[in-house]
């Protein structure tokens, strides 16, 4: 491999308008028909209304166990509540890392300010020897998010990872994320260096890219291929997008909705757990 080869998308999936939770109206870019998982990135949701109707239900208390969420709003804010009397809100440019590990159960309850309400939520798997750690969080206000602004004007806010230099709030991740919300004025270019062997996603929210000569728009997500070197320019209306890269964990996945283990019979464990009340510590 050269040691600045250009990223190309391999693969594109459309965000598909998804009902889940308590009659919550999103985005699921990932982890629906088109593409389930691509290791260890399991799911992308999009929330993005300015109709209370699509979200105030919102997503009362259901369990995890497995793996890790992180909530990311750009707008509005996500009340969270769990077993343990952990209360946090996640305010609008703020983030919420969740490892729920052996198991949480909880709620997230989408609130808009003037009227609108538009985040992300993330889900990355854990290793087989870490999916019973014990549950873990990193609540992040938007302060506390490193951001900075180039020459031109792109401005990188880094949840997790390294993104030129600049550490993410938040590191000691099993699977060593990058996770870096990038927002371009009009005509701005960008190059990113990517680890190689992770696997990268990059999901357009906002305007449209171009990657190696192709256009990504708002609502699309692109699997990015091999290489070391990601150049992005955005179009003449500016750009916001998410870039997510992650080691690949390399192992067998067992899913049953919010429960990701290796082997069915782990799957079957959760449901007894939960069922009996023991998936949680207490
Ligand atoms: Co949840």
């Amino acid at each position: 491999m050269s040691a600045c080869q250009q990223v190309a998308i391999i693969h594109r999936v459309r965000g598909q308008e998804t009902p889940d939770g308590a009659g919550v109206r999103l985005r699921r870019v990932l982890g629906n028909s088109q593409l389930r998982r691509f290791d260890p990135f399991l799911m992308l949701d999009e929330l993005k209304s300015d109709q209370p109707g699509d979200y105030i239900a919102g997503f009362p208390d259901h369990p995890h166990r497995g793996f890790e969420t992180v909530s990311y709003q750009l707008e509005g804010e996500m009340e969270h509540r769990d077993h343990l009397g952990n209360h946090g809100l996640v305010e609008p440019g703020g983030a919420q890392w969740m490892t729920a590990g052996r198991g949480v159960i909880h709620s997230e309850m989408p609130r808009p300010r003037e009227g609108s309400l538009w985040g992300f939520q993330l889900w990355i798997n854990l290793p087989a020897a870490q999916k019973l750690c014990a549950p873990r969080y990193r609540g992040l206000a938007a302060a506390d998010i490193p951001e900075v602004e180039d020459a031109q004007g792109v401005v990188r806010r880094v949840i997790a990872g390294n993104s030129l230099g600049v550490a993410g709030a938040v590191g000691d991740i099993f699977v060593d994320p990058l996770f870096v919300d990038l927002r371009f004025p009009p005509g701005a270019s960008l190059v990113h260096p990517l680890e190689p062997g992770h696997h990268s996603l990059l999901y357009c929210y906002r305007g449209s890219l171009e990657v190696a000569g192709e256009r990504l728009p708002a609502g699309e997500l692109a699997v990015l291929g091999e290489g070391s070197e990601l150049g992005l320019i955005a179009a003449g209306e500016g750009a916001g997008a998410l870039l997510l890269s992650a080691r690949p964990l390399n192992e067998p996945v067992a899913q049953y909705g919010p429960f990701v283990m290796n082997t069915g019979a782990e799957i079957e464990q959760a449901l007894r757990d939960y069922q009996n009340g023991t998936l949680v510590q207490r």
